[in-house]
C-alpha cells in the first residue's frame, strides 16, 4: 500500500522496516471505532467549514460505506497496510478520490490513534463490567442455595472455625464488587476526548474539540495538547485492574482445584467444564480453573509490558506507544475469556455439602458439647 508521509523521504522503506513498522495485525480490530471516529471529525470539519459541507457529507457516505463493507466482509482488510487509520483513509481515497485526504485536516495520527485505543478501551470496559455481573449473579446464587451449608473455615489451610459454604463464597462476591468498581471508576480517565490535539500542539484551524467529544460521548477534552496524544495512563489502569481481577479469580479458582481433589471433595465440576485424562480414566481434572490461575501470569506480565514500554518515553507521541496496544488488547482477550468460562463453571458446580459437613465435624473445630 502506498505511504501518506512522504515528504521528507521517498517513501520507498525495506520489506523488513515495513512489516517491523506496521501495526494492522492488531490495530484492525479498532476499525469501527477509527472508522466512527472519522466520521465525527469530518461532521465537525464541515460544520465548522474548514471543509466544505458537500465534502464532509461524501466523505461521510464513504467511511459509512467502508464500514459496512468490512462488516459485511464485502471489504477485507490489507495487511500490507501500516495501520488501521491508513487501511481507511486509503480506501477511502480509492472510493472518493481527492476528497477522501481532507479528512485528515486538523488532525494527526497521533490524536486518532489516542482517540481509537480510548473508545475501544471505553467499550470493552462495559463489557468486562457486565461479565463481572454475570459471575457476581453466578456466586450469589450458589451462596443463596449453600447459606446454611457448613464447612470448614481455614486459616493457614488448616481447619479453622465453622462457616457456611454461602458465606465464604460472598468472600468472592465482595472481590468482584471491588473489582467492578475499579472498571467503573477508571472508565471516568478513559472518557476524554484527544481529538483536536492533533501532532502535539493542536492546529490553527478553527476546530472545535467540544463537538467533536460530545458527538463521540466523551464527556471531556484532554486539556494539555501534549499529554493529550501521549497519554496512556488508561491502558496502564484497564490493565492493573485486569490484573486485580485476575488474582481474585486465581485464588478463587485454587480452591476450586483444591476442592475438586479427592483429598478434599467438597465440590464436583460439571463434565462440560472439566476434562479427562487419557492414560488415566478416573480422572476428571480442573483444566478450567487451573488455565484461569495460568493466565493470570499473562495479565500481570501485559501490566508489566505497558508500564515498562511508557517509563522512559520523553514527551509526546514516540512509536514505542505502538506497543501500547498487544499487551493491552490480550489483557482485554483474557479478562473476557476467564469471566466467561467462570460464571457456568460455578453455576453448574455441585456442592458435596454433607463432605463439607463431616470435615467440619473432624479436626477440633469447635469445643466439644
Ligand atoms: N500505528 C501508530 C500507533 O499505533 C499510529 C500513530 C502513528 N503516528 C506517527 N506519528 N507515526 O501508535
Amino acid at each position: 500500500m502506498a505511504k501518506m508521509w512522504t515528504g521528507r523521504t521517498d517513501g520507498v522503506t525495506d520489506k523488513i522496516a515495513d512489516d517491523f513498522n506496521s501495526s494492522i495485525k492488531f490495530d484492525s480490530r479498532m476499525y469501527k471505532q477509527d472508522i466512527i471516529g472519522s466520521m465525527a471529525h469530518a461532521s465537525m470539519l464541515g460544520a465548522k467549514n474548514i471543509i466544505s459541507k458537500i465534502d464532509a457529507d461524501t466523505i461521510i457516505d464513504g467511511l459509512n460505506g467502508i464500514l459496512s463493507d468490512l462488516e459485511s466482509g464485502a471489504l477485507e482488510i490489507d495487511y500490507s497496510a501500516e495501520d488501521i487509520h491508513m487501511f481507511v483513509e486509503q480506501v477511502l481515497t480509492e472510493r472518493i478520490g481527492e476528497t477522501g485526504k481532507k479528512l485528515h485536516t486538523a488532525r494527526s495520527r497521533n490524536d486518532q490513534v489516542a482517540l481509537d485505543m480510548r473508545m475501544y478501551m471505553r467499550e470493552q470496559t462495559d463489557i468486562v463490567i457486565n461479565k463481572i455481573d454475570e459471575l457476581l449473579k453466578a456466586i450469589v446464587l450458589k451462596a443463596e442455595e449453600h447459606k446454611t451449608s457448613i464447612m470448614p473455615g481455614y486459616t493457614h489451610l488448616q481447619r479453622a472455625q465453622p462457616v457456611t459454604f454461602g458465606h465464604h463464597l460472598l468472600a468472592y462476591a465482595m472481590m468482584l464488587i471491588r473489582d467492578k468498581e475499579r472498571f467503573f471508576d477508571l472508565k471516568k480517565r478513559i472518557n476524554v476526548s484527544p481529538i483536536g490535539c492533533c501532532a502535539l500542539a493542536g492546529t490553527t484551524y478553527d476546530t472545535d474539540r467540544v463537538m467533536e467529544a460530545e458527538t463521540l460521548g466523551f464527556s471531556e477534552i484532554a486539556l494539555n495538547s501534549i499529554d493529550g496524544v501521549s497519554d496512556r495512563d488508561f491502558c496502564v489502569e484497564f490493565t492493573a485492574a485486569a490484573s486485580m481481577l485476575m488474582m481474585h479469580l486465581s485464588r478463587f479458582s485454587e480452591e476450586i482445584i483444591l476442592w475438586s481433589s479427592w483429598e478434599f471433595k467438597f465440590v464436583e465440576l460439571s463434565d462440560a467444564f472439566t476434562t479427562g485424562s487419557s492414560i488415566m480414566p478416573q480422572k476428571k481434572n480442573s483444566d478450567m480453573a487451573e488455565l484461569v490461575r495460568g493466565k493470570t501470569g499473562r495479565v500481570y506480565g501485559d501490566l508489566m509490558g505497558i508500564l515498562t514500554v511508557l517509563k522512559g518515553i520523553p514527551l509526546a507521541y514516540n512509536k514505542d506507544m505502538q506497543e501500547d496496544k498487544e499487551g493491552v488488547f490480550d489483557a482485554v482477550d483474557t479478562v473476557k475469556m476467564c469471566l466467561d468460562v467462570f460464571a457456568p463453571m460455578v453455576a453448574t458446580m455441585k456442592v458435596l455439602k454433607e463432605n463439607m459437613l463431616s470435615a467440619a465435624q473432624k479436626g477440633l473445630l469447635t469445643p466439644p458439647i
